[in-house]
């Protein structure tokens, strides 16, 4: 009997090929442009397993499309492109990759609000320009981070990692979560949990860390920034949907809060363009976990789930162990 067969959207990484290779005969998508989705359905219709981005939907359709699939494995750990409950139906097991990327990504968030804080991309195209006249007393300042206050939403794996970091800037923290942490960690971290309002209110840097859910879609809304401070700064490391992209431009040209740093937004690939050409907002392509080592982790922990249930064993980190037929 040949080896089942796998599809994985990306050539992944040599140490994920191997993995898969040993159990599955797998077709890698290779080419530079995403696949696009007819040929993913196409493609997957005669897979037993899928090795996905989270530029792939893994929905009813395409399970319709893949009558043997039993593991639809995403490298990624938010996994709002996957039907969870579709997966279920069809007995297929969804997996994603949660824990590697923590730091990663917390390391990112704290890139972005240092970057917007202290201007320096502002500052680094003034020198490429060349039209820099020399040190000056009042130029390109910014806001301090030493000692202000971090307000984080979403206090998961990795909204905990940024907190852990605010130690060393002796900042306050104030979190909002729809379940409170540990008291441990809490004091651990020295964070403070409040309800969002006083989050939004209080802090001089809000970091957004929740999954994108039907309940956290436009979180921010224009509600929500009209409750920020006017030095107040926006960070965005988690799914671009969670900001109202359109009520972010208005908060922003109206100056009620002095600026964003964003790594994904509402229609990806696409940037709403009124933020394009502002001075007050960085733009990043999505990369808060695209470090080689985490990335690497991340696709071989994506493989390791495609391939437990083919070695008899539940997939590590399935979001449906139910859906599991042993
Ligand atoms: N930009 C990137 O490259 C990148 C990288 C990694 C993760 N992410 C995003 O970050 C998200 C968080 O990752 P994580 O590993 O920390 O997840 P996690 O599950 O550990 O933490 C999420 C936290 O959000 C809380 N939450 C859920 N719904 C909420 C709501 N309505 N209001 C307030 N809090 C709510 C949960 O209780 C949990 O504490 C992922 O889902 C993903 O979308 C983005």
């Amino acid at each position: 009997m040949g080896k089942p067969k796998a599809l994985a959207t990306r050539p992944l990484f040599p140490e994920a090929r191997a993995i898969l290779d040993q159990q599955f005969e797998t077709d890698y998508w290779t080419l530079t442009e995403r696949i696009p989705r007819a040929e993913l359905l196409a493609r997957v219709a005669e897979k037993e397993a899928l090795v996905c981005l989270l530029t792939e939907k893994v929905d009813e359709e395409l399970l319709s499309a893949a009558p043997k699939l039993c593991v639809a494995a995403t490298v990624s750990v938010g996994y709002d492109n996957i039907d969870v409950a579709a997966c279920t139906r069809h007995k297929v097991v969804a997996a994603h990759t949660p824990g590697v990327l923590d730091e990663t990504t917390a390391d990112f968030a704290w890139t972005l609000l240092m970057a917007i804080g202290r201007r320096l991309v502002e500052g680094d195209a003034w020198m490429r320009s060349g039209t820099w006249p020399g040190w000056d007393l009042d130029q390109l300042l910014g806001g301090d981070v030493w000692g202000k206050t971090l307000g984080i939403i979403g206090f998961g794996r990795i909204g905990r990692g940024v907190a852990r970091r605010a130690r060393g800037f002796q900042m306050r923290v104030l979190y909002s979560d729809s379940a409170r942490a540990p008291l441990d960690v809490e004091r651990e971290l020295q964070a403070e949990f409040v309800e969002m309002d006083r989050v939004l209110r209080e802090s001089d840097f809000v970091t957004l860390h929740v999954p994108l859910l039907p309940d956290t879609r436009h979180l921010i809304s224009t509600e929500a920034l009209g409750k920020m401070k006017p030095t107040a700064y926006l960070i965005n490391t988690a799914r671009g949907p969670v900001v109202d992209e359109a009520a972010l431009v208005q908060a922003l040209e109206r100056e009620q809060i002095a600026g964003a740093a964003l790594d994904g937004y509402e229609h990806e690939p696409k940037v709403h363009p009124a933020l394009v050409s502002r001075k007050d907002v960085i733009l990043t392509p999505h990369i808060a976990s695209a470090s080689v080592e985490t990335r690497t982790k991340m696709a071989v922990m994506a493989a390791k789930n495609a391939v437990a249930l083919f070695k008899g064993k539940r997939p590590p980190n399935a979001l449906n162990a139910e859906a599991a037929v042993l």
